[in-house]
């Protein structure tokens, strides 16, 4: 079916959209698209769990512009007369820093596809998705669509070909939601603002967090989860010198760490959303997750598959 995949971001997001490199992990879960030919002329999308219905029509759907926007921008891509029911089903928060918004995008592309015959390569429904995810992020750097488009992990950078890591062990972290939405736009706005305002304090931050993502990278390649670990903390303060941490994302992190978690920080645009924690064993997967419960919290476990 087609698909998207969800992603956490291990190190490095928001330096990423200043031509830093970030780290991320795709998630299994994501967004699944099926397609059926429209009823009313007209190509139409329904999500699920969220009961939204857009339509990519010149009429307006009211409250739902962005998406209808969305919609519009993947449908102008074929130059054809072929009107689709979309049907998505999203399996991520939105919101969340988990990359629904992404996931979604490259499933529809990829629906779009399949029913009309044609098969473009990741890296055309990656490039291709990058329209769709403007109308909701406004200068999104494309990792989120990378790793959609791709699944795996690997070290993005704007402009340069996906680096794909191997890592020695397999990856395991908990996401935690603190159920507090952000939104990525005025997140990246913000950080953009405090760049310009002191470019030599921010850009010191991002080259921070760069350092961080290739010592990442390296601890992942030796299979070193104390170090990935301490790295993740590492990279949390950064982000939360740059505003990013909230008191119920700070609270999580200290309950995760207290039990037993290698790392934990912030994913994605943070200002709410989620936070991630790594964990090494069943024991402390269970342990951590039973933490985060226990404040209330909604959790997800997130796997790198096998390498
Ligand atoms: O959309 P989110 O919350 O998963 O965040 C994406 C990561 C950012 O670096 C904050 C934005 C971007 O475009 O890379």
């Amino acid at each position: 079916m087609p698909f998207g995949h969800g992603k956490v971001i291990l190190f490095g997001e928001h330096g990423v959209v200043h031509g830093r490199p970030a780290l991320a992990l795709a998630v299994e879960r994501g967004a699944e698209v099926t397609a059926a030919p429209s009823t009313n002329g007209v190509t139409t999308l329904h999500i699920e769990p969220w009961n939204v219905d857009v339509d990519a029509g010149a009429g307006p759907n009211e409250g739902r512009e962005p998406l209808q926007r969305a919609l519009q921008t993947a449908r102008a891509l074929y130059d054809d007369d072929i009107e689709l029911a979309l049907t998505a089903h999203v399996r991520l928060p939105s919101g969340a820093g988990m990359g629904s918004s992404a996931a979604l995008g490259v499933a529809v592309l990829r629906a779009m596809d399949e029913a009309r015959g044609t098969l473009h390569s990741n890296d055309e429904i990656y490039e291709r998705s990058l329209s769709w995810e403007r109308v909701f992020h406004g200068n999104p750097s494309g990792v989120d669509n990378a790793m959609a488009a791709h699944g795996g992990m690997a070290v993005f950078k704007k402009g340069e070909p996906l680096k794909r890591i191997v890592a020695r062990r397999r990856v395991r972290v908990v996401a935690g939601y603190s159920g507090v939405g952000s939104s990525t736009k005025d997140m990246v706005a913000s950080v953009g603002r405090a760049y310009t305002k002191d470019p030599e304090r921010v850009g010191k931050i991002f080259d921070g967090m760069a350092a961080i993502v290739s010592n990442g990278r390296l601890a992942l390649e030796q299979g070193d989860m104390k170090s990935l670990g301490q790295l993740m903390t590492l990279n949390q303060r950064l982000l939360a010198a740059l505003m990013l941490s909230t008191d119920a994302i700070e609270e999580m992190i200290e309950h995760a760490l207290k039990a037993g978690a290698l790392g934990a920080k912030v994913t994605g645009a943070g200002g709410g959303g989620c936070m991630i924690a790594l964990v090494d064993s069943d024991a402390q997967k269970e342990a951590v997750k039973a933490a985060l419960s226990a404040l209330g919290r909604t959790v997800y476990d997130v796997e790198s598959g096998p390498s």
